[in-house]
């Protein structure tokens, strides 16, 4: 008596697998009419150098209208300590994302994309920074530019509390058009 409930709830499952939208395939994501799709920024500043990303925020990227937004936490004082003590070693701040939008963590072999700036222009732009993120027409990331403003280190003071809150702006730079 049990036996065609079970088959019946097995056929059932994949269809509403595939109902609930959003799988990340080959081409990615976000192409493929899943509305938004999240996307991990994670960040890396350790004063041997060494690379060590952990989470600086969350970016949603709604394909269908073309924009992006960031959510990001403010910073520790242990990370503001370190990031003082990065950028008095003239070191590096880098910043990566997924190349893949949206998959899941066991789909991450796709890889990251990242960048850096030097941490003391970082710190001298108290925290000001823009990044922008290329993508191809698959709805992949295929490049991360990170700049702050003002650039460059002029070795200024900056008070702590300048270091707490980032002040991001976050572009979507799409594939140029071959000329002609
Ligand atoms: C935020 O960054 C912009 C440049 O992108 C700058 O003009 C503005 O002064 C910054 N605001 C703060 C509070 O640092």
């Amino acid at each position: 008596m049990a036996a065609p409930w079970l088959v019946l709830l097995l056929l059932a499952a994949p269809g509403a697998v595939q109902g609930s939208g959003c799988r990340a395939g080959a081409r990615g994501a976000a192409a493929e009419g899943c509305g938004p799709t999240g996307l991990l920024l994670e960040h890396s500043f350790e004063t041997d150098d060494s690379v060590h990303f952990r989470k600086r925020g969350s970016l949603t990227w709604n394909v269908q209208d073309g924009t992006i937004t960031l959510t990001q936490r403010q910073l520790t004082e242990d990370e503001r300590g370190r990031l003082r003590d990065v950028a008095a070693l003239n070191g590096l701040y880098r910043v990566r994302v997924p190349r893949k939008p949206g998959a899941a963590e066991g789909l991450a072999a796709a890889g990251h994309v990242s960048s850096f700036v030097p941490a003391c222009s970082l710190v001298e732009s108290h925290l000001s920074d823009r990044l922008t993120l290329h993508v191809d027409v698959a709805g992949n990331v295929v490049g991360l530019s990170v700049v702050t403003e003002p650039g460059g280190c002029r070795g200024h003071e900056v008070e702590d509390v300048d270091l707490e809150l980032f002040n991001t702006t976050v572009q979507l730079q799409p594939p140029l058009t071959a000329p002609g």
